[in-house]
Parts: C-alpha cells; sequence; structure tokens
C-alpha cells in the first residue's frame, strides 16, 4: 500500500491509472478507523481494480464551537487497516486546500433540515471537501455509509446536479453488538454515557416495533418515543422519507426515523428505515 501526502501527486496517478481503463474505488474519511469505515472499503475492494482510502479531518465542516481539534486520530492503526482491507493508495493529505481557495459547493434544501439544523455550516464543508477529494481521485465507484443518512444523500445530489461520472453505493450501517452505531466519536464516551447512548438505538427499534404494530402517525410515534431516551440533550428524533428527506404527517414505504443527541461529550446520529 503506498501512502501519498501530495494532492497532486495522487491526481497524476489517478488519471493515468483512468487513461489506461482501471476502475478506481474511493472511500473518503476522516480517520481513527473502526469496522465501519472497513465494512465500506470491503464493498468497494471488489467494485475496483485500484482502491484509495483519504484520511483527512477537513476544517471547513467544523464549526468554531466543535470538536476539530480534539477529534480522535491514530495514523498508524489506520493504515494497518486500511492495509488489511486491500487499500491500494492511503491519501493522508497534510494540507489539502490550495492556500487561496475560495470555492463552496452547496446543495440547497436537502441540507438545511435534520443534522444541518444544529450544523448551519456544516454540509457546505462536507460537499465541498468531497467534491475537491473527486477531483483529484477521479474515482469510478465512491462507498459511503448509511450512518450519515444525510451526508449519503447529499453527495448523490451533488453528484447528479453537477453531472460528476461517479457511481455512489451506500453501505449498511454497522452497530456495535448492543446495537450502538459504530462511530469515531464513540471514544469520547465513559462506560456509563455508553450504556445511555444505547438507548438511541432502542429508540429507533421501539418506533419500528410499534409502526410493524399499525401506528402510523409520526407525531405520535415520536412523543410516545421521547421518553426512553437518556440522553443529555436530544437534537432531533424525527420521521421523514428515505428519499427526499422530507418530513412526514403518516409513516410510508421508506420511512426512515433520526436521531441526533448528545450524551456526554459527544453529539451521536443514527437512523433506522421504519416501513420498507
Ligand atoms: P467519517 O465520519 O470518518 O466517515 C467516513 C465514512 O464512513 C462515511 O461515509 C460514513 O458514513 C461512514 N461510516 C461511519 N460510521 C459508520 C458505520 N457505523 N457504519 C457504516 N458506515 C459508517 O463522513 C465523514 O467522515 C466525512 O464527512 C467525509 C465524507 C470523509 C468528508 O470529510
Amino acid at each position: 500500500m503506498k501512502i501519498q501526502i501530495d494532492p497532486h501527486a495522487l491526481q497524476r496517478e489517478a488519471l493515468r491509472r483512468r487513461a489506461q481503463g482501471q476502475r478506481i474505488g474511493f472511500v473518503p474519511t476522516m480517520g481513527y478507523l473502526h469496522r465501519g469505515h472497513t465494512s465500506l472499503l470491503s464493498l468497494a475492494r471488489d467494485r475496483c481494480d485500484w482502491l484509495v482510502a483519504s484520511i483527512y479531518v477537513n476544517p471547513l465542516q467544523f464549526a468554531p464551537t466543535e470538536d476539530l481539534a480534539a477529534y480522535p486520530r491514530d495514523p498508524e492503526g489506520d493504515a494497518e487497516k486500511c492495509r488489511e482491507h486491500g487499500v491500494d493508495c492511503l491519501f493522508m493529505p497534510e494540507a489539502l486546500y490550495l492556500p487561496e481557495h475560495r470555492t463552496r459547493v452547496g446543495v440547497d434544501g436537502l441540507s438545511l433540515g435534520l443534522c444541518g439544523g444544529s450544523r448551519p455550516t456544516h454540509f457546505e464543508g462536507v460537499t465541498t471537501v468531497v467534491a475537491r477529494l473527486f477531483g483529484l481521485v477521479q474515482p469510478t465507484v465512491s462507498v459511503f455509509g448509511e450512518k450519515d443518512y444525510q451526508q449519503l444523500t447529499l453527495i448523490r445530489r451533488m453528484v447528479a446536479d453537477l453531472a460528476m461520472p461517479i457511481e455512489i453505493v451506500g453501505g449498511p450501517l454497522v452497530r456495535d453488538t448492543d446495537g450502538l452505531a459504530l462511530s469515531s466519536r464513540n471514544a469520547y464516551l465513559n462506560s456509563k454515557e455508553r450504556s445511555r447512548a444505547v438507548t438511541i438505538y432502542q429508540t429507533l427499534c421501539h418506533l419500528r416495533t410499534r409502526v410493524q404494530a399499525g401506528v402510523l402517525d409520526t407525531e405520535a410515534l415520536v412523543q410516545s418515543a421521547l421518553s426512553e431516551l437518556q440522553v443529555d440533550q436530544l437534537d432531533y428524533l424525527e420521521i421523514r422519507d428515505g428519499l427526499s428527506l422530507e418530513p412526514l404527517r403518516t409513516v410510508q414505504p421508506g420511512a426512515r426515523a433520526f436521531a441526533a443527541a448528545w450524551v456526554g461529550r459527544p453529539r451521536l446520529i443514527d437512523n433506522l428505515e421504519l416501513l420498507s
């Protein structure tokens, strides 16, 4: 596995491989890799000739009050996991943007609610960095996790709207044995907080059970679920359409529940399909 820190050297190699007809697979991350990330590497590995993973903690997607400086890092452990999962090139730039960078890429509407509500600048930072990474890596196929369901939806929209010839593949959300969605930020949780954090997943499962029992009124569903959450502060618990991300009054096929809450220091997110 090659470790590449130079964006333009990476792009030169990518362009050369594309010209030879190779399929380039790409999994962008912010590092501190866990089984959620490596599941995406395996999905991408099966779909390409040359697999690129990136690790870059993107300042543009963090607000000044957020955990950019404290974001957990483990470059050596990450490189080992990438090697084990068949990555050909691990891109770990120190500087990703040009000093004179001025461009922002934003997706209207879809970035407003859910995580965009409490993190108003976040998704513009995500789509901007992913657009630049796509330009450098020249992927044929890129894999994103359903853990960040709104992010995945936005990336699909951006790629369609900007006519980027890239196949976007969504990878299933990977959970710990107790159901907690794997996240690099789980590293911040102490054991008591961890057991409270699981109530986010349990609440989503309870919502699904009630939907299966025939309760379809979303306001009633959400109201009845709130008391189960043992979190320090709830950001949102909402039921929306899984494709358009529009809020729903009544559960319909494809409906998903979305939750975000602070438990101790980290803000955790999760989502679950309620009706297929
Ligand atoms: P990061 O949080 O490191 O996540 C990288 C990728 O791993 C994302 O596609 C995310 O959805 C996926 N992922 C994280 N936890 C997962 C889990 N438990 N199951 C399945 N997939 C999971 O998302 C980002 O980084 C950044 O916003 C990025 C796209 C790299 C842009 O900076």
